[in-house]
């Protein structure tokens, strides 16, 4: 048993049963039905891994497979409104 993503305890045998029973063909579908690339380290050391599995079972080149995206805020958040102090303005 080969782990992939020690943050989430995701071994190469969940990714290769979610690709051939589940249909996953992206990073981001793997994500989502296993949580890959979401603990502490966000996905720094298994993202990559990841995406060889991914491109040896889907036979697609590594460099065809998509990163995930990441989504930074809309409008900008002063760090002070995130750790609940009030806003100079009310
Ligand atoms: S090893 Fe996968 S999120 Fe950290």
């Amino acid at each position: 048993m080969k782990i992939i993503c020690r943050c989430e305890d995701i071994t190469e045998e969940d990714i290769i049963k979610a690709i051939r029973e589940k249909g996953c063909t992206t990073l981001d579908e793997l994500k989502h039905l296993l949580r890959l690339g979401m603990g502490p380290c966000q996905g720094r050391t298994c993202i990559p891994l990841a995406a060889r599995i991914l491109a040896r079972e889907t036979g697609k080149k590594v460099s065809e497979i998509e990163l995930q995206t990441s989504r930074p805020p809309v409008v900008p958040v002063p760090l002070g409104l995130l750790a609940g102090e009030e806003d100079e303005n009310d």
